[in-house]
């Protein structure tokens, strides 16, 4: 009996054999791109490669990111709009339903439009299009956010009412529009109210439901879309770095509605504006968290997955729950990054469209912030796996130094000495990572970084000590984290003395 059996094989034979002839990343040739025409994003965990991203070789520019919160999707997000703004001029607008940008946007020097604090929508608004197709679309929109398409009667009211408006306005249907001022909301719904109450007509109950469900969007007050806009929509996409900010809006449907109708007036821009020979991407649409708008099959978010590229115009879908995004947008964009991942009925989702390894997943329930998976899909079929791992999205947080001020616990003479440390510094990560060592982490750590970040990154010692007690830190940890921070131990205890003098 032999255990070994030797064997006559062609090397043709072996090389089809995917244990020797797939390589675990793909290679660095389709990794590596030109660096002056594509971002990079990190390196491969594997062979360290570094890869840059760019879509030349793919089916499409768009990008799904998913991860739960706080695996660094928007961090992610926020280091691709820098660099494509870097390396080919890339406007981009954000969608951004917490406004959770807007700090970032503003200090990049960037522009925020605050709905509902100060920013109005006209949603009737042309910026150069047709009446008649603005109308289609804010029945569109309608149908994705109200139960106007159980009522063809209503609808046939509210479309024949919007189309009445701009007439009456001195608009021509069917031709582009000039520079005349739109007519708002607040126009189609009082023409319906005129109908009602010129009597005559045979259903009135349809007509009051009609208005009612308007009404919802031109109430005072609430009338955030039937003013006239704060923003000239027709430079949206041309505006280099935009945050429509949509926290202010009082509820999802209000932010569903502002969300649609951007993504409608930047598809018609698009359309308008054609194909242009210009390398990499024109304009870059991000929506973080937008689950309504990213999931019907009606929303316009489709419809720039599937035209975008041969208009340059990239769409960034990112959510914590990936079975939120539309299938017909996750399966056709071009690359998928997957960050970190907890719940097994996601992953199972994940793994059965994008059809990665077992050995990829183990790893991807691993992950800590930062880490991905990258799933590309190619033009051409070719021979290695298409997904592969980061080992950290390598991005660019602007240098925070938060500082910790000892004046108040030192004596005359320690503030006299030049040797004594009258504050500490560090930056944002090295005093995170230190925290972590002791245990302060989750909501703990972030009421900390908001009390600092709401102080301009600075704080008294005895205020942030007792910052650390009320989040339940212990007396000892303290001590032990302080010392980390290279305070001396009398200092430290004068510390917790003072604090637990006044805590009394
Ligand atoms: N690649 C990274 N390198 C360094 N820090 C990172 C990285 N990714 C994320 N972080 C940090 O981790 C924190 C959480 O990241 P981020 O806000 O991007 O998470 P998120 O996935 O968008 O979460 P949410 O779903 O709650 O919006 C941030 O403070 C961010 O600066
Ligand atoms: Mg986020």
């Amino acid at each position: 009996m032999t255990l070994v059996r030797l064997q006559n094989i062609m090397s043709n034979e072996i090389a089809k054999r995917a244990f020797f002839s797939r390589p675990p990343e793909p290679p660095a040739s389709v990794l590596i791109n030109n660096p002056f025409q594509a971002i990079y994003i990190g390196n491969t965990s594997l062979f360290k490669v570094p890869f840059n991203w760019s879509f030349s070789n793919l089916t499409n520019p768009h990008i799904a990111v998913v991860g739960i919160t706080g695996s660094g999707k928007s961090f992610f997000v926020k280091t691709l709009l820098r660099r494509a703004n870097y390396i080919w001029n890339t406007n981009a607008i954000i969608i951004d339903w917490a406004g959770e940008y807007k700090p970032w946007v503003e200090q990049t020097r960037g522009k925020v439009v605050s709905l509902a604090k100060g920013d109005y929508l006209n949603i009737l608004d042309l910026s150069g299009m047709k009446p008649l197709d603005r109308t289609k679309q804010i029945m569109n929109s309608l149908d994705i956010l109200t139960d106007i398409g159980m009522f063809p009667e209503q609808k046939r009211l509210t479309e024949e009412a919007i189309e009445q408006s701009y007439t009456n306005a001195g608009f021509i249907l069917y031709e582009n529009a000039g520079d005349q001022e739109s007519p708002t909301l607040k126009d189609v719904i009082a023409l319906l109210q005129e109908k009602l109450q010129e009597g005559g007509y045979e259903y009135p109950a349809e007509l009051e439901n009609a208005i009612y469900r308007l009404r919802q969007f031109a109430r005072e007050g609430e009338d955030f879309f039937s003013r006239k806009s704060t923003l000239d929509l027709g430079k949206l996409a041309e505006s280099g770095l935009v945050d429509i900010d949509l926290s202010g809006l009082p509820d999802e449907k209000f932010r569903a509605l502002a969300a649609l109708f951007i993504l409608q007036t930047i598809k018609e821009k698009m359309r308008a504006e054609g194909w242009s020979d210009t390398k990499g991407l024109k304009v870059i649409i991000v929506l973080d968290e937008a689950w309504k708008v990213a999931s019907d099959e009606k929303s316009d978010a489709v419809t720039i997955v599937r035209e975008g590229r041969k208009y340059q115009f990239g769409l960034i879908v990112a959510s914590q729950s990936p079975t939120d995004i539309n299938e017909a947008i996750f399966s056709n964009v071009g690359t998928t990054f997957i960050l970190r991942i907890k719940f097994e009925r996601f992953m199972a989702y994940l793994q059965s469209s994008l059809r990665f390894s077992n050995f990829i997943k183990e790893e991807i329930s691993k992950f800590g912030v930062g880490q991905a998976a990258v799933k590309m899909e190619f033009t051409t079929a070719l021979n290695f796996p298409e997904t592969f791992i980061i080992g950290k999205i390598n991005g660019e947080e602007p240098l925070y130094v938060y500082t910790i001020d000892l004046s108040d616990v030192l004596t005359a003479g320690e503030m006299e000495s030049k040797l004594a440390q009258k504050d500490l510094q560090m930056e944002k990560d090295e005093l995170r990572n230190k925290m972590i060592e002791h245990g302060i982490t989750g909501s703990a750590s972030a009421d900390i970084f908001s009390m600092l970040d709401s102080s301009e990154r600075s704080t008294k010692v005895l205020d942030f000590v007792k910052r650390l007690k009320t989040e339940g830190v212990a007396n000892a940890t303290i001590a032990e984290f302080l010392r980390g921070l290279g305070i001396d131990d009398t200092i430290i205890t004068r510390i917790l003395s003072r604090v637990g003098a006044d805590a009394q």
